[in-house]
């Protein structure tokens, strides 16, 4: 048997399914990537077909090997990260799921949450979970599926439904699937996401639980995000290897860009923006719009938290830019079209799509495009659309200096959109402070593999993680203070023109 030389990161994302393969120095060696199909049945409501995403996972870990020529025996370990509050609810018998997964984009469960803060506001679980009743979060959407699927309640309630995120629907298959008993567990990451995991026990709430009618039974079991869960079903490409690292997507970016000590964050730009920042051992409770989340925990060890500021749409604005609008052919093409322009024209594109996240958390609000004249065209749309991506960061970069009581010094920033220096100079200007982008970019993947990989001793610990991560570009602020304060000034009366849309 061969030395096992690579570590394979699946990456279960919003917009595509991709398998990356890393090396010992963490670089990138050989990929594959398959899109995502993003149904949108009525307004605000968004799904993933489970067993298409599946079904991508295993094309792209195919087509990642096959692409080098690696074999299994190659590969150390396996580690998952994924798009984190989308819910599946699959039937524990057939494999099958009970409905499309519903996406952490989708909105359906407003009145949900409304019955629920009816008694104590949408703070009500605050203090327990870390986050506030919105709809992002995945507890509510399961207690719709059970709501509304035929006969799900009933077969819930007789232990035949499991719930999971994508990384625990993604791990169950891998491990057995239908008839095999594949694993049904998550890691704390994803569980800090679903509303009904006790922040400081990392153990499944009851009461929580209880309230939104969900039988704990359908519940994965919660272990660290770097750890052996066990190993690849006997059969299949990657038989018989040590799946050893589970985290969500941002807290995977956070590892990857080796933000181990308190005060260390990042920027990841993707569908949406996640900004989060290391609090160390303290479950810091924000007073400013930002959730309290669980950064990661290695394997026996305490766990690590973070704040966090969620942008549900950045990247995400691009792609309608190109598929509803037809502006653009593809996604780069943004910016050539936004430097036809010197600059936004007057406008303002604020993309509340799905309600604003962070850190106002107004589920009310809908998109505007504010500020026109005659004179706009498409490049200052193209212009507005990249600028709202920055305008939103420095929201939740503010909130995150009041919340710390500190000043952010750089932002390290990673995901696709960092490849459009337009936007990352223009986030530098916006900000006043540098923005640093690392050698490897693939920061996601990246840190799924490296928490798989320590699990397994392939990498020695957390150290080696900082020695490998280097710096690739720096952009320095070059706007004058005046001016900046004059665009966050517009954008922010733009945010406003957004409010109490949706009664
Ligand atoms: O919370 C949602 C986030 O995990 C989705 O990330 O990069 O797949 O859009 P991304």
């Amino acid at each position: 048997m061969t030395t096992p030389t690579y570590v394979l990161a699946i990456d279960q994302g919003t917009t595509s399914s991709r398998a990356i393969v890393f090396d010992h120095q963490g670089q990138p060696v050989a990929s594959g990537q398959l899109e995502n199909k993003q149904i949108f049945p009525r307004a605000g409501w968004v799904e993933h077909d489970p067993m298409e995403l599946w079904k991508n996972v295993r094309e792209a870990v195919g087509k990642a090997l096959a692409s080098a020529d690696i074999s299994r025996d190659q590969i150390a370990a396996v580690g998952i990260t994924n798009q984190r509050e989308t819910a599946v609810v699959w039937d524990r018998n057939t494999g099958k799921p009970v409905h499309n997964a519903i996406v952490w984009q989708d909105t359906r469960t407003q009145k949900i949450c409304d019955e629920l803060a009816r008694h104590g506001g949408v703070d009500r679980y605050k203090n327990r979970v870390g986050l506030p009743l919105a709809t992002y979060f995945s507890g509510p959407k399961v207690a719709w599926i059970l709501d509304n699927v035929k006969g799900a309640r009933a077969a819930a309630e007789a232990g035949d439904l499991l719930f999971g995120t994508t990384d625990s629907w993604v791990l169950w298959n891998m491990t057995g699937g239908a008839k095999g008993g594949g694993l049904h567990v998550t890691d704390v990451t994803n569980a800090s996401r679903t509303m009904l995991m006790n922040l400081d026990t990392l153990d499944w709430n009851e009461q929580i639980c209880a309230d939104m009618g969900i039988p704990m039974s359908m519940l994965p079991e919660i272990k660290a995000s770097s750890q052996v869960y066990g190993e690849t079903r006997a059969q299949g490409l990657l038989a018989g290897r040590p799946i050893a690292g589970i985290l969500g997507d941002q807290q995977a970016a956070t590892f990857g860009q080796a933000c181990f000590a308190r005060g260390l964050g990042k920027n990841t730009y993707g569908t949406g923006s996640f900004l989060l920042i290391n609090t160390g051992r303290e479950a810091v409770r924000s007073d400013n719009g930002l959730l309290t989340t669980v950064a990661y925990q290695v394997g026996s060890r305490d766990p690590v938290y973070a704040l966090e500021g969620s942008i549900a749409v950045t990247g995400s604005l691009v792609q309608w830019l190109r598929d509803n609008l037809g502006i653009i052919k593809d996604a780069q093409e943004v910016e050539t079209l936004a430097l036809s322009v010197k600059d936004n024209g007057g406008a303002y594109f604020v993309p509340a799509f799905s309600g604003l996240f962070a850190p106002h958390w107004r589920p009310d609000a809908r998109g505007a495009l504010v500020g026109l004249t005659r004179y706009v065209n498409n490049g200052h749309l193209a212009r507005a659309v990249l600028e709202a991506t920055a305008f939103q960061t420095a929201d939740v970069v503010q909130a995150m200096n009041v919340d710390s009581n500190s000043e952010l010094r750089e932002l390290k920033v990673d995901g696709g959109m960092t490849a459009n220096e337009t936007l990352m100079q223009f986030q530098a200007d916006i900000l006043g402070v540098d923005v640093v982008r690392p050698e490897v970019t693939e920061t996601t993947a990246l840190g799924a593999a490296y928490a798989a990989g320590i699990a397994v001793g392939f990498w020695e610990g957390q150290r080696d993680v900082e020695s490998n991560w280097k710096e690739g570009a720096r952009w320095k602020p070059r706007m004058k203070a005046d001016e900046r304060d004059r665009l966050l000034r517009n954008w922010r009366k733009a945010v406003t023109k957004t409010l109490d849309w949706v009664d």
